[in-house]
């Protein structure tokens, strides 16, 4: 039997190259949009679609073309919605219509654990609360994805936070849940494989909780090297310039973060990463030289 198609929006970023690479990991073959980047792609063994996923004449091209009936949706506030809430909004809107038209089967959404715990003030979440709502509308069959903290965020150079050997940064050194964007693709390969048993449900992707001291202890076991942790920015700085993001890490901190446990998600991904996996699975610093040294 002819491996089973998927259409990955946003293909080339944090999330879209590691959900394609376990996607075709569990045997799918995959399809992923991008407007500037066929070849990262095409090395990866995913069939490029050179589109804008955020216009829906692209989208009815990219879904014709590869004719797909399993659709990965990311919407993006910062990136392509320019954050502007209505705009992702419209984006993501977008690509359930499209999906709707093309006869999609099963639609996975990818949205934010706890999205509708977070304060007025957390912008960049909001856009998520109103297309999960959107989508149990739809009419689709769909699942939706509930990421926690991202491991990538600690190697992160387009936002600042580029990862040096003997030191790791994020914007707490409270307590926080993460996973890894690969470990969102093997959920979604998972769930793409049994729609009866995922329709209209979610899944909270949330693999390890540590603070900063024990991400660095991990880096350290890692790398066989001493690893300091530090805040990527004073708190009160952290408040001045990054408002939004200030206030997602307060959910973190003050409301201990999304309640989903790292144990529930390994009932579904039994060797979902660990911090030092994590490490181990990333397996480079910023500037390309690698952490495990053998
Ligand atoms: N960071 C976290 O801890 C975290 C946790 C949970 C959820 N999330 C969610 O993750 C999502 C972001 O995903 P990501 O980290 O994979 O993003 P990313 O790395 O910034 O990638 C975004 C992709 O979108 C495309 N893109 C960028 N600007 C565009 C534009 N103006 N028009 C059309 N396409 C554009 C780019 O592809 P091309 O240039 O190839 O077209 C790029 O590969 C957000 O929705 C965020 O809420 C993040």
């Amino acid at each position: 039997m002819a491996a089973e198609k998927v259409l990955v929006l946003c293909a080339t970023g944090k999330v879209g190259r590691n959900v394609c690479r376990a996607l075709l990991e569990a045997g799918f073959t995959v399809y992923g949009t991008t407007r500037t980047s066929p070849d990262r792609l095409r090395q990866q063994g995913v069939t490029p679609i050179v589109c804008d996923y955020t216009k829906a004449e692209d989208l009815d091209r990219a879904l014709a073309e590869s004719e797909a009936k399993k659709l990965f949706v990311i919407s993006d506030y910062f990136g392509a919605a320019g954050r502007s809430v209505s705009r992702e909004v419209e984006q993501g809107r977008r690509a359930f219509a499209a999906a709707k038209r093309a006869g999609v089967q099963h639609l996975i959404f990818m949205s934010v654990a706890d999205a509708e715990c977070f304060d007025d003030k957390t912008e960049h979440i909001k856009a998520k609360v109103q297309l999960e709502a959107d989508l149990r509308a739809s009419g689709l069959t769909y699942s939706i994805l509930r990421p926690c903290a991202f491991f990538e965020n600690l190697d992160d150079a387009s936002n600042w936070n580029p990862l040096k050997r003997g030191v790791v940064k994020f914007l707490s050194d409270q307590p926080i849940k993460y996973c890894s964007t690969y470990d969102i693709g093997r959920a979604a390969a998972i769930l793409f494989q049994d729609p009866q048993q995922w329709a209209g449900r979610s899944l909270d992707v949330i693999s390890w909780q540590g603070d900063l001291a024990a991400v660095a202890r991990a880096l350290e076991v890692v790398s066989g090297e001493p690893v300091r942790p530090a805040l990527s920015m004073p708190i009160w700085l952290r408040r001045l310039l990054l408002n939004d993001l200030h206030h997602m890490c307060l959910y973190f901190e003050r409301d201990k973060g999304p309640k989903g446990e790292p144990e529930a998600f390994r009932q579904i991904v039994p060797d979902a990463l660990t911090a030092e996996g994590w490490f181990r699975f990333h397996n480079r610093y910023a500037d390309a030289e690698p952490i495990v040294r053998l």
